[in-house]
């Protein structure tokens, strides 16, 4: 049976978010897959410990099966609102209850942290970020969730990322890499 719990990240990894939302120096922070809300609070919380920008929570809330077999689905909607009440994180976190290929071409709202968490197969984390690219400012972080599975999307994006010379590799925590557009 699929934990619940298996789908959020982990403690460090919580830490790591905070201290990016809290340090940035430039745009808003864009995450994508949210959940139930934990990560989004953690942006949330460091945003509102620093940096003031507002979290945009991309996340359909639709029935969606994860690479390691994890169901998600309209009642994590649910718990994402409860968890944005019980922790006050509504005040600056944003749902954007729809996938990135449906609002980026509209967006006009530079990035400067984007966190993809969604569609961790090769296609989906490539489509979300090709979709968030033309929207990043000079010196954006990019952190990529799963990308201590070799054969997932993020690994391979990050590894791409980093052989093209555009991104370089910042940090990593738990299963997080963060890279840093030069
Ligand atoms: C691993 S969970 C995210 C966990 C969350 N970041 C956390 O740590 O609390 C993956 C989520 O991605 C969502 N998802 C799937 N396809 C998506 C897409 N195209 N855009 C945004 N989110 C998507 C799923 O609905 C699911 O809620």
């Amino acid at each position: 049976m699929f934990d619940r719990t298996e789908g959020m990240i982990r403690l460090g990894e919580v830490a790591l978010l905070f201290e990016l939302a809290r340090d940035l120096e430039d745009g808003c922070i864009v995450e994508v897959g949210s959940y139930r809300g934990r990560s989004a609070a953690a942006l949330a919380c460091g945003a509102l410990a620093g940096s003031r920008q507002p979290v945009f929570a991309v996340e359909p809330h639709e029935e969606f099966r994860g690479v390691h077999g994890g169901k998600f689905g309209p009642e994590d909607r649910a718990a994402f609102y409860r968890a944005m009440l019980e922790t006050g994180c509504y005040r600056n976190v944003r749902l954007v209850n729809v996938s990135s290929e449906v609002v980026t071409p509209g967006w006009s709202r530079p990035v400067g942290l984007l966190f993809l968490d969604g569609d961790h197969t090769w296609e989906g984390v490539r489509r979300d970020f090709r979709c968030w690219e033309p929207h990043l400012v000079a010196g954006a972080r990019l952190a990529l969730d799963d990308t201590d599975d070799p054969d997932l999307g993020p690994r391979r994006l990050a590894d791409e990322l980093v052989s093209s010379g555009a991104w370089a590799r910042l940090r990593e925590v738990g299963k997080i890499t963060v890279l840093a557009r030069s």
